[in-house]
């Protein structure tokens, strides 16, 4: 019988969360956790967070998967870059600091990769038969390229050079807040960000996450695309279920 539960914990810049989720609902299965990131995000600092996540959700977890979400590319358990985390990330054996830690296995993934299997599991996405990518605006540009349900992982869209540009430093929802841009001066670069990516993948679906997606009726519409872009559906709790789901995935292939 396929695992009903895990356990998912999304570390962000800011907050680690976690909660319980049950996989058959698409939903948590508890109340959310959050604790803040400590200020100094080594790997041992943030191992030390997640093992009180872990702790708290041990009776209801059991010998259930668990899957973590970063904000870095994350190849075979390995982090290769930092976004809003300590630069000791890099090139660092992440998962298996974690393992060690906790004392039992996890599944490390990108937080963009989570957010997106998350959403064609069960949000914007579900269902399409296609090929599938998600972003999220948000501190940066994080991307999820999806194929019949299949995640290519790692695809870092946000580092698109563009018109000489680093993408998320011209499109990331923190930019228009930072330079105070008006929707007007913001959607003419999500528009050359988009219609790039619609260009160099053809995708069937878009959708567009992070929390600047809660405003979408304000920019979506203003982009001509041939490809249908819509609003997340899953907000803050996409990193979360995604890593139970890509837990639940690995564990089944073991
Ligand atoms: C990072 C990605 C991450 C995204 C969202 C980007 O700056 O390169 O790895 O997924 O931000 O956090």
């Amino acid at each position: 019988m396929a695992t009903q539960f895990a356990l998912g914990i999304d570390i962000g810049g800011s907050g680690i969360k976690g909660a319980l989720v049950d996989l058959e609902a698409g939903d948590f299965a508890t109340e959310r956790m959050r604790i803040d990131t400590p200020q100094d995000s080594t790997p041992a600092n943030v191992a030390a967070v997640v093992g009180e996540i872990v702790t708290n959700f041990a009776d209801q977890l059991g010998d259930g998967p668990i899957g973590l979400t970063i904000p870095a590319i994350v190849q075979h358990g390995v982090t290769l870059s930092a976004a809003n985390i300590h630069p000791s990330w890099v090139n660092c054996p992440a998962e298996k600091i974690f393992e060690d830690a906790l004392g039992r296995d996890v599944v490390l993934v990108n937080d963009a990769d989570a957010a997106g299997v998350a959403e064609v599991q069960f949000g914007a996405a579900k269902g399409n038969p296609g090929l599938v990518i998600m972003t999220t605006l948000g501190t940066g540009i994080g991307s999820a390229i999806i194929h019949r349900g299949a995640l290519v992982p790692n695809s870092e869209l946000g580092h698109l050079e563009i018109d000489g540009y680093d993408a998320e430093k011209r499109a990331a929802a923190s930019v228009r807040t930072r330079e105070g841009l008006s929707w007007e001066d913001y959607i003419p670069r999500l528009q050359r960000y988009y219609e790039t990516v619609e260009f160099l993948f053809s995708p069937d679906l878009m959708v567009v996450g992070g929390g600047v997606s809660k405003k979408a009726d304000k920019f979506l519409p203003q982009l001509k695309l041939r490809t249908p872009i819509v609003p997340a559906v899953l907000q803050n709790r996409a990193g979360i279920i995604g890593a139970a789901c890509l837990a639940v995935e690995k564990v089944a292939q073991n």
